[in-house]
């Protein structure tokens, strides 16, 4: 059996924690925290994906990722955790095609949609390997990603940005969520790639990846600056909008074409590509 990589080992360990809870508040109770940074013994799953609720109308408009024809579009969320926003998606979409990394997520975020969303427009994907999609060429309208690609190794990232590339059809839009580098990465990045060695030891890597602290870290994995995702990607894409918070306005450089957007609602540390995608070249195999 191949090992596992020590990259995925976090988000297993939290899949298998939420698996164990009985309820879907023990679940947020247990591990919310993983996805929205919120503890408490008083939290909800209600709660929980009311931030979701909040928070995808405001991406979909600001992004423009909507039309009047969305009940017969097909989006993918790459990284849907437990459901936190994919509730609000299937509300809006006719099919959401949810992935994640972990297959444990994927059964709650199912309940989650069961129970807050619209559950008949829901499929789900699991990405065994942390790179792949098993979704078919030019297949779907929109690939949405959030908090979710930072926490991939660098090359499984780039590589989901090639999938969501692969099953957008030409025209159809992807927005993608990245974190760029701060002040503290040059200490948090290298201690995150210390822990991750030190999960793999047997009994304080156990001990490890039940600690929020050390998850924290460990699963801090890369930081991408637009001209390394968008500049191998550009000729693929038109439209092509980097967004950021309005505290970050250095001029971007290496991206071709690409137009620069702001507001509030972004974390600093964080952009987000927002472009649609191109005709193919005709060298796609029919
Ligand atoms: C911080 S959570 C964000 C979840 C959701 N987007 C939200 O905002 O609530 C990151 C999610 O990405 C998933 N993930 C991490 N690496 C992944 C990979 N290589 N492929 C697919 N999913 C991955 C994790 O299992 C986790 O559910």
């Amino acid at each position: 059996m191949p090992r596992r990589r020590s990259q995925l080992i976090p988000w297993k360990v939290a899949g298998r924690l939420t698996e164990e809870q009985p309820s879907a508040d023990d679940v947020v109770q247990a591990t919310g925290w993983v996805f929205n940074n919120e503890t408490g013994d008083t939290l909800t799953m209600a709660e929980f994906v009311a931030t979701g609720d909040n928070e995808v109308p405001v991406y979909l408009a600001r992004f423009e990722l909507l039309n009047g024809d969305d009940e017969h579009r097909r989006l993918v969320e790459i990284g849907c955790g437990i459901g936190r926003m994919t509730c609000a998606f299937t509300r809006r979409f006719g099919t959401v095609i949810a992935c994640d990394l972990d297959a444990g997520f994927l059964e709650r975020c199912r309940e989650s949609v069961a129970r807050f969303g619209k559950v008949d427009r829901l499929r789900t994907v699991e990405v065994t390997d942390g790179r792949t999609l098993a979704i078919a060429d030019d297949s779907v309208d929109v690939a949405f990603s959030y908090i979710t690609l930072q926490h991939c190794d660098r090359d499984d990232a780039l590589a989901l940005v090639g999938e969501a590339l692969r099953v957008v059809r030409p025209g159809g839009q992807i927005a993608l969520n990245f974190r760029s580098w701060s002040g503290v990465d040059p200490f948090v990045l290298p201690l995150g790639a210390a822990v991750r060695l030190l999960l793999r030891t047997p009994v304080i890597g156990g001990w490890l990846s039940h600690r929020r602290f050390s998850t924290r870290l460990a699963w801090q994995a890369n930081r991408l600056d637009p001209h390394q995702v968008v500049g191998p990607i550009q000729d693929q894409l038109t439209d092509i909008v980097v967004w950021r918070n309005p505290a970050r306005n250095a001029p971007l450089w290496g991206v071709k074409h690409a137009t620069s957007d702001h507001f509030e609602g972004i974390n600093r540390n964080h952009w987000w590509l927002v472009a649609t995608i191109k005709e193919r070249a005709e060298n796609r195999p029919s």
